[in-house]
């Protein structure tokens, strides 16, 4: 059921790789809710294709960007605004990679070109499209931006490796530059911390099916889909979140604030 909660509103989506990614479903939501938007992916990711189904059916045009190159960055927002005929008012950042993690390196030994290129791809992205937006002044006031991460940010999970301590690096951006493009322009930008979801970057990571069984036995709700990730997202695109900004947001169906449950000690034989 479609609400128009963003009726009217124009944004850029990234990070739509195929139906699985999360962007994805941000997209098929955005589309439903009223919006306009731009896909945008890296240029080797549209090899695969699959990302012009969906610009087919939510009517979108698609800007391949380098999220690591400002030049690339500096033409997505140029161009953007020209194809949706003004400022844009949401802009979703769902981009991750850990060379590490896809060699799968083990965290002490950590080889510091692909740590290099991890930070690069999935925290210093996020600073970079942030700059370039406030320097071309390409977000509207109460503008949205966000981000999506883990919570290997907060508490040591040894299989996320590197990315722990770039998803750190990337909630800490949210806060900083929210702080300064709040004061600017009322732009508010905020992270997501996402249950783990069967995506290809999530698929990726070392044991994650038994990890995310476990996961879904600790949450009182179980693990939140990437549907329901989306659905969190549009709300926070909507202006009835105007006020919420520089936030990290859980949406694990309680996982974060749950110490054990009884369907995991019973694993132990405990009652
Ligand atoms: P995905 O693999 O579908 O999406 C990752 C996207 O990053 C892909 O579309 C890929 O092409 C894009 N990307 C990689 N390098 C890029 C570059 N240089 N420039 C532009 N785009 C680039 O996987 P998913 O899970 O939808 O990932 C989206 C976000 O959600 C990531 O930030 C991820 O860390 C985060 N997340 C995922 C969770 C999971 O369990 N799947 C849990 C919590 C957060």
């Amino acid at each position: 059921m479609a609400y128009n909660l963003l009726k009217g509103k124009r944004g850029i989506i990234s990070g739509a790789l195929d139906e699985n990614s999360i962007a994805w479903k941000v997209a098929e939501k955005a589309h439903e809710e009223g919006a306009t938007f731009v896909l945008t992916n890296a240029p080797i990711a549209m090899r695969m294709g699959e990302i012009n189904k969906l610009a087919e059916a939510t009517g979108s045009q698609i800007i391949p960007a380098d999220a690591t190159s400002v030049e690339d960055l500096e033409n997505l927002f140029t161009k953007s605004q020209e194809i949706l005929g003004g400022k844009v008012d949401f802009v979703l950042h769902s981009i991750g990679m850990s060379v590490n993690i896809r060699k799968k390196i083990p965290y002490t030994e950590s080889n510091y070109e692909f740590f290099q290129k991890g930070i690069d791809v999935s925290a210093l992205s996020f600073h970079k499209m942030l700059a370039v937006a406030k320097k071309l002044d390409a977000i509207n006031e109460w503008g949205s931006v966000v981000a999506l991460t883990y919570m290997a940010a907060q508490r040591t999970y040894p299989f996320y490796t590197d990315m722990a301590d770039i998803k750190a690096m990337l909630e800490s951006i949210a806060r900083s530059f929210g702080y300064h493009y709040g004061v600017d322009k009322k732009v508010r930008i905020n992270t997501v911390s996402q249950s783990p979801t069967k995506t290809t970057a999530g698929s990726g990571i070392k044991g994650f099916g038994d990890f995310f069984d476990y996961a879904n036995a600790i949450a009182p709700l179980g693990n939140a889909t990437a549907e329901d990730c989306a659905n969190y997202c549009i709300t926070l695109f909507s202006d009835l979140t105007k006020m919420v900004t520089m936030q990290n947001l859980f949406h694990d169906g309680g996982y974060s604030t749950t110490g054990v449950s009884s369907e995991v000690l019973s694993k132990f034989g405990i009652e």
